[in-house]
């Protein structure tokens, strides 16, 4: 009786690690499978993570690019007036440390600051919109 267990249990032990290891390749499979299904693109833009999704909402929703866009860039694109220029992480940084971070730097941005005007010329802009914008041109977190 003993032996016929063992005969049995060793067969068993092998075919369940087989099939632990068959399944481990099928989900393999299946990953691979849906990887091109993750990296679809929504409205056409790039594949840049974050900003897709937030533009998948669609209508005139904005989105730190549509706002710096169409209100920061004019001046901060250029440096226009002395702005800080997008993605000039050190004359950002600089400001960031004068005003005491991020939400210093929008504070400024929603009263304005010598030649930069009120809110950036985004009337409509929320603090969150404006601070996406802000965080999106200086590269600050
Ligand atoms: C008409 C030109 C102009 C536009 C449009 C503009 N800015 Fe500015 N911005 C400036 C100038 C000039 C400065 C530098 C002001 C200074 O320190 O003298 C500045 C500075 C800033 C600062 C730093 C403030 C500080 O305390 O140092 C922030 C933040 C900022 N802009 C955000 C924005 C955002 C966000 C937008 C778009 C919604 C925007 N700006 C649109 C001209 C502009």
């Amino acid at each position: 009786m003993n032996l016929i267990m063992k005969m049995l249990a060793a067969p068993a032990t092998v075919l369940a690690l087989w099939a632990v290891s068959a399944q481990a390749a099928t989900n393999d499979d299946i990953a691979k499978r849906l990887e091109p299904v993750g990296q679809v693109c929504v409205q056409g833009k790039e594949c840049k993570g974050m900003e897709v999704a937030a533009s998948a909402g669609g209508g005139d929703a904005k989105t730190p690019d549509s706002v710096i866009a169409k209100h920061c860039n004019a001046c901060h694109g250029t440096g226009l007036l002395g702005a800080p220029k997008v993605g000039d992480a050190a004359a950002w940084g600089e400001r960031a440390k004068k005003e005491g971070g991020l939400d210093g730097l929008l504070a400024k941005a929603i009263s304005g600051i010598n030649a930069m005007p009120p809110k950036g010329t985004c009337a409509d802009c929320s603090d969150a919109d404006l601070k996406g914008a802000i965080q999106k041109m200086s590269g600050l977190k």
